[in-house]
């Protein structure tokens, strides 16, 4: 039988982690997932990749790997890992971390998509990218002048892939998954004041429990992939619809 798969990138905690449980708990999944730290979970459907996905000459290297063949009737990719950068006003930020936070946030997802489409041209296979945004692309946020520009570049490369796959088996999706209670909210809590001048607000959302859960949010990213016909704008927020 036929059997669909998933490639996710961040899979080893946060959303990235809920998505993976969500998939794993449906049978016909067969599941690649590439983080730097592989998980303590043994499934005959999980296949781990363990990867810096800002070392783009590694990428490069074992992308044919991270794309297997197979009979499969639906492939999904979901590009989840992302990092929120050194929290710090430009003018402040390292070339180092900068250069890390492109590859990871825009290039390495770039990569990924690109050697997608190419490796899987079958049009009878319905193809589904769904690259994880955020609010952030969308409005300049003091301390976070990397983190907005590359969701908002990434955004503008998922819409010109929609553009130019107008196959009725090909959705393009970049999806805000709304303020979620993961590792990357606590390093946004760890900044200071003078870095990021909505540290309260942000504070407030844990401390008054207005945090969504990574299982709530994988629930809905994963009805809006598994219900594409649904959804027919490629930008979405999961704050925008409810579960039936
Ligand atoms: N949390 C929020 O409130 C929020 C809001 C809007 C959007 N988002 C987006 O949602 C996505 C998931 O965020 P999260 O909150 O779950 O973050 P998280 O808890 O920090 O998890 C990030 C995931 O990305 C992986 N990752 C980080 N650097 C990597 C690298 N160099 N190479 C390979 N994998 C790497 C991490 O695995 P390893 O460390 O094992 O590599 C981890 O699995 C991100 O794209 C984020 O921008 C989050």
């Amino acid at each position: 039988m036929p059997q669909s798969l998933l490639i996710l990138t961040g899979h080893s905690q946060g959303l990235g982690r809920a998505i993976l449980d969500y998939f794993l708990s449906q049978e016909l999944f067969q599941i690649i997932a590439v983080s730097r730290t592989r998980i303590d979970l043994e499934s005959p459907r999980l296949t781990q990749v363990s990867l810096d996905l800002s070392e783009l000459s590694v990428l490069e290297n074992q992308l044919p790997g991270i794309f297997p063949d197979g009979d499969f009737d639906q492939i999904i990719l979901i590009n989840n890992a992302g990092w929120i950068g050194q929290v710090k006003p430009i003018g402040q930020l390292g070339p180092k971390e900068m250069r890390e936070q492109v590859n990871l946030n825009l290039l390495a997802p770039m990569y990924l998509t690109n050697t997608f489409l190419s490796r899987y041209t079958k049009s009878d296979i319905k193809k589904i990218v769904c690259n994880i945004s955020s609010g952030a692309a969308n409005r300049p946020v003091e301390g976070w002048g990397g983190y907005c520009s590359t969701k908002a570049a990434l955004a503008m490369f998922t819409l010109v892939a929609a553009k130019e796959n107008k196959s009725p088996n090909s959705y393009f999706y970049s999806v805000a998954p709304g303020i979620i209670d993961t590792e990357m909210q606590a390093d946004i809590r760890k900044s200071t004041d003078a870095d990021f001048p909505e540290l309260n607000k942000f504070i407030d959302f844990k401390e008054q429990g207005k945090l969504v859960s990574p299982e709530d949010v994988a629930r809905k990213l994963a009805y809006l992939i598994l219900h594409p016909e649904e959804f027919t704008e490629v930008i979405q927020d999961v704050r925008n619809f409810d579960l039936p």
